[in-house]
């Protein structure tokens, strides 16, 4: 038998960036602002990372480079890993990304995507992705979504 499948999944669009809703509009700022943490001589992109945990609590982290190319780290990465050696026992409601330039807008790339799709599994529940540029935003509301057929060990 063969059968032909299609994947598609709905995400929202925000043009103008501030027709996003207020709550998601404070982390994209705080995403953006992270930008500034960013150490990237290298390539020259800086990128921000903020997380809204279940209690309230904002925490954000930004792209590491190293001269030793592969010993870098992404924004979302170094930021998940934080909040798990951190803030151990909290979920990740929602994660918003952002980068300068910010011409376009960020997506996380395929290791950070199976990162995120990790911490939503271990958690028990999604994470709204926030994905922003200077004028508009993406808002995805599992990082499943955006990673079908999902690898699991288990
Ligand atoms: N980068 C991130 O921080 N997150 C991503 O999802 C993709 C790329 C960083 C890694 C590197 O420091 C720079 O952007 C250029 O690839």
């Amino acid at each position: 038998m063969k059968e032909k499948r299609l994947y598609s999944f709905e995400y929202l669009r925000y043009a103008p960036l501030e027709d996003l809703p207020e709550a998601e509009r404070r982390l994209a700022n705080c995403a953006a602002e992270a930008c500034s943490k960013s150490y990237a001589p290298y390539s020259d992109f800086r990128v921000g990372a903020a997380a809204l945990l279940d209690d309230g609590e904002i925490v954000s982290a930004a792209n590491q480079e190293s001269e030793v190319f592969p010993s870098g780290m992404c924004a979302e990465r170094s930021l998940l890993y934080y909040v798990q050696s951190n803030r151990s026992g909290r979920k990740v409601r929602a994660l918003a990304i952002a980068s300068l330039p910010a011409s376009r807008e960020c997506s996380p790339c395929g290791a950070c995507r199976q990162v995120i799709a990790d911490t939503e599994k271990r958690q028990g529940a999604p994470i709204r992705l926030i994905l922003c540029g200077a004028c508009s935003a993406t808002v995805v509301e599992s990082a499943r979504a955006l990673l079908p057929f999902t690898f699991e060990l288990e």
